[in-house]
């Protein structure tokens, strides 16, 4: 497991590009929207990603709220708030949320939009989308731009060669986002991005994977796994997560020759079931 997490993070060319891009980009933009999955609202955050945007104004959109734990979700927020930071809650899986966006924008921004109406100048405010892969950074854009992309004509000096399309009246967007890296000196953190699917699959163990998300679900969701795999309480509290990796693979009759349970199958199911949210609405930071 640990081999696969240090392929993962060691990816300096994506890196250098990366920071290049976003850098090129700040001067073009007037806010940064940065995009977390709200079940791993710190994890699924690359904390350099604050020396990479200076002091643009920023918005943190907390998506997949929709499989996220409602009471967390408020938690969050609140955090959020209580710094001094714009969050909103969204679900691009239905679009909830998405409409808070541009007023939250305008809101922030509302003394750049103030001077420059008295100026008698009609200025668009302009949005970069950051954000690790998976957290739904294409879905928002989508949903944004409600399927039809109204491209903005290219100004001179201005775009080169960004596409941007008008969200509101005032408001654009850069067609492309800026891809972070996940960032992880953490292992409790690598195991909360591989749990949610940040990271692949294929370069971890399985089963090791399932046993920790077991473990972790065990003592904050215990009944969540009670409910979803029919066991009563008593069977899953204070019980390890190869136990319950176990018990599950019973209980679904994933079995091997020679009476064994079929661990691994049992794994690959328990990741599905998680990611998909079957075993209901869970934050895992
Ligand atoms: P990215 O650009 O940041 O890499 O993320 P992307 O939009 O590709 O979304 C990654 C996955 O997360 C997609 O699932 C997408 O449907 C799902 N997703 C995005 N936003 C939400 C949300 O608010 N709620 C939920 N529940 N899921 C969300 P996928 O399995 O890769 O594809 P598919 O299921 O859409 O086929």
């Amino acid at each position: 497991m640990s081999d696969g997490m240090q392929t993962i993070q060691w990816f300096p060319g994506h890196m250098t590009k990366t920071k290049r891009k976003i850098a090129e980009n700040l001067k073009l933009i007037d806010i940064i929207a940065e995009i977390v999955d709200a079940r791993i609202p710190q994890s699924s955050r690359n904390p350099d990603v604050d020396a990479l945007v200076l002091n643009k104004p920023r918005i943190i959109i907390l998506n997949k709220s929709d499989i996220a734990d409602p009471q967390k979700n408020r938690i969050w927020l609140d955090y959020y708030k209580n710094q001094g930071t714009t969050a909103i809650l969204v679900d691009c899986k239905s679009g909830k949320g998405v409409n808070l966006f541009v007023p939250a924008v305008k809101s922030i921004l509302k003394d750049q939009l103030e001077r420059a109406s008295h100026k008698g100048l009609n200025k668009s405010l302009r949005v970069m989308i950051v954000g690790i892969p998976n957290v739904g950074k294409s879905s928002f854009i989508n949903r944004l731009s409600g399927g039809k992309k109204a491209r903005v004509e290219d100004r001179p000096g201005v775009t080169m060669g960004n596409q941007w399309f008008s969200i509101s009246k005032d408001v654009e967007l850069l067609d492309t986002p800026g891809i972070l890296w996940p960032k992880f000196d953490d292992m409790l953190v690598a195991e909360k991005l591989a749990f949610t699917g940040a990271i692949k699959d294929n370069v971890l163990d399985v089963e090791q994977l399932a046993v920790r998300l077991l473990t972790c679900l065990a003592s904050d969701y215990a009944e969540n796994l009670a409910k979803r795999y029919k066991l009563e309480n008593s069977c899953v509290v204070g019980k390890s997560g190869l136990e319950l990796l176990e018990v599950i693979a019973k209980k679904r009759g994933m079995l091997l020759s020679g009476r064994k349970v079929d661990t691994e199958r049992a794994a690959i199911m328990v990741l599905d079931e998680f990611r998909a949210a079957k075993l209901g609405r869970i934050t895992l930071d």
